[in-house]
C-alpha cells in the first residue's frame, strides 16, 4: 500500500488536520502513514466503525516489547495500564478502578468547584483583564485535583508540567529523558510515603493494596500507575477546557444558548467539544496479520485511531464540521472503547463542566483576547490543543 506522507504539511496538518483526515476518510477508512513528527510509518485508522472495533479488537495489542525487533531499554513506567494487555491490564484496572466510579469522583465535586473558584478568583483579579485561560484555569484545576487524590499535593507542578508536555510529545531525546525523570521521582515519593505508614490517599492506599490473587502491586506497577494516572488525569482535560472554551467563544450563537440555559445545556455542550482533545488513541500493535476495512495489515504493525477524524465521520454524524452543543445523538469515541475505556471519564466530564460553567457565569463578557492572533498548537498526533489562550473580560 502506497504511503501517505503527513509530514509533507507538518505545520498546516498541526494547525488543523481535519481537512486531511477528511480526505483520508473520503478514499478509505485505513491508511499507512508516515507521520508528520516521528516520520516513522504507522496504519492510521480514520473511520468511525472501524476505529471503533479496533479500539476493542484483543488483536491489537498495547505491549510492543514481545512483538520488538531491536534491544530496548525496559522504563518502571511503562508497567501501566495502557501499556499492558490481559491479564496485566484487568489486574492493575481491577486496583484502581472503585476510585473512579461516578459515585466516588460525585464526592470531589465540592472540592473542584473550591478549586475552581479560587483559581478564577486570582484570574479576574488580574489587571488589565486578560489572562492566559491555559495557565490561569484549564492547567492548574486538572493537575490539582489529580495531584491531590493521588496523593502528591505538594508536586512540583510547573516542572512537572515541563516534563509530562515532554512525555506526551513525539518520541524525541526530550521525551525519553522526560520519562526518566518522572521515574525517578515517583519512585523517591514512593519510598518516602512507604516510610511515612499509612495514609488515606490513593497512592498509599495502592501500596497498601492486595489484588484478588493476594499479590502487592511491584515498585515499577506503582511508579507505572502514578505515571499514567498524573499525565492522564491534566494532558487530556487541559485541552477539553482551552479549546472547549475557545470553540463557544468563536461561535456566539452557541455561546449565547449555553448562557440562556446552563443547566439544560451545559453536559451536552462538554460532550461536543470532547469530540477532539485527544485526536488519536495510544498506540497499538497488531498482534497477528489483522483484516481492518478492506485493509490486511501486517503482524507486528503499529496502528493509530484517529478519534478525531472518527468525531467527524459524515457516515456516523450528521454535518460533522459543525460546532453544536445541542447535536443528538452525541455518541463519540473520545474516551475510546474497550478494556481501556478512559478511566477518569466521569472525573474529566466534571471537571470540564464545572471549569466552564463557572467561568462563562463570573466573567459575563468574556471574549478572545486576540482573535486574529496565531495559535502555537501542540506538536504531534495524540493531544489537540493550544498552549495559550489568552483571553479579557
Ligand atoms: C477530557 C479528558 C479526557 C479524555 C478525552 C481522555 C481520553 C482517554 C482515551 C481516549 C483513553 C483510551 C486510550 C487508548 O485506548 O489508547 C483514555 C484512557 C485512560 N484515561 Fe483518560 N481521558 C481524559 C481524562 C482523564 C482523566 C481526568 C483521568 C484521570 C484519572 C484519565 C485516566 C485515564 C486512564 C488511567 C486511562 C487508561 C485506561 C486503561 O488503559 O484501562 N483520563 N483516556
Amino acid at each position: 500500500m502506497p504511503v501517505v506522507d503527513l509530514s509533507e504539511h507538518a505545520e498546516e496538518f498541526n494547525a488543523d488536520p481535519y481537512p486531511t483526515y477528511a480526505a483520508l476518510r473520503a478514499a478509505g477508512p485505513v491508511h499507512l502513514v508516515r507521520t508528520p513528527t516521528t516520520g516513522g510509518d504507522v496504519w492510521l485508522i480514520v473511520g468511525h466503525e472501524e476505529a471503533r472495533s479496533a479500539l476493542a479488537d484483543p488483536r491489537l495489542v498495547k505491549d510492543w516489547r514481545p512483538l520488538a525487533e531491536v534491544d530496548y531499554v525496559e522504563l518502571p513506567v511503562s508497567s501501566n495500564m495502557l501499556e499492558t494487555d490481559p491479564p496485566q491490564h484487568t489486574r492493575l484496572r481491577g486496583l484502581v478502578a472503585r476510585e473512579f466510579t461516578p459515585r466516588r469522583v460525585e464526592a470531589l465535586r465540592p472540592r473542584v468547584q473550591e478549586v475552581t473558584d479560587a483559581l478564577l478568583d486570582t484570574m479576574l483579579a488580574a489587571p488589565g483583564r486578560t489572562a492566559d485561560l491555559v495557565d490561569s484555569l484549564a492547567f492548574p484545576l486538572p493537575m490539582t485535583v489529580i495531584s491531590e487524590l493521588v496523593g502528591v499535593p505538594d508536586l512540583d507542578r510547573e516542572a512537572f508540567r515541563v516534563l509530562s508536555n515532554q512525555a506526551v510529545a513525539p518520541l524525541t531525546d526530550d521525551g525519553g529523558e522526560a520519562v526518566r525523570e518522572i521515574g525517578g521521582y515517583l519512585a523517591a515519593l514512593i519510598d518516602a510515603k512507604r516510610s511515612a505508614g499509612p495514609a488515606d490517599d490513593l497512592l498509599s492506599a495502592l501500596i497498601r493494596a492486595r489484588d484478588e490473587g493476594g499479590d502487592r502491586l511491584s515498585d515499577d506497577e506503582l511508579i507505572g500507575m502514578a505515571f499514567l494516572l498524573l499525565v492522564a488525569g491534566h494532558e487530556t482535560t487541559v485541552n477539553l477546557i482551552s479549546n472547549g472554551v475557545r470553540a463557544l467563544l468563536t461561535h456566539p450563537e452557541q455561546l449565547a444558548a449555553l448562557r440562556a440555559d446552563f443547566d439544560g445545556l451545559i453536559d451536552g455542550a462538554v460532550e461536543e467539544m470532547l469530540r477532539g482533545p485527544v485526536e488519536t488513541a495510544t498506540y497499538r500493535f497488531t498482534r497477528e496479520p489483522v483484516r481492518i476495512g478492506e485493509v490486511l495489515v501486517p503482524a507486528g504493525a503499529p496502528v493509530l485511531i484517529a478519534l478525531a477524524s472518527a468525531g467527524r465521520d459524515p457516515g456516523r454524524h450528521r454535518d460533522p464540521d459543525r460546532f453544536d452543543i445541542r447535536r443528538t445523538p452525541q455518541s463519540h469515541l473520545a474516551f475510546g472503547h474497550g478494556i481501556h475505556f478512559c478511566l477518569g471519564a466521569p472525573l474529566a466530564r466534571m471537571e470540564g463542566r464545572i471549569a466552564i460553567r463557572t467561568l462563562l457565569e463570573r466573567a459575563p463578557d468574556l471574549q478572545l483576547a486576540d482573535g486574529k492572533a496565531e495559535l502555537d498548537w501542540l506538536p504531534g498526533m495524540l493531544i489537540r490543543g493550544v498552549r495559550h489562550l489568552p483571553v479579557r473580560w
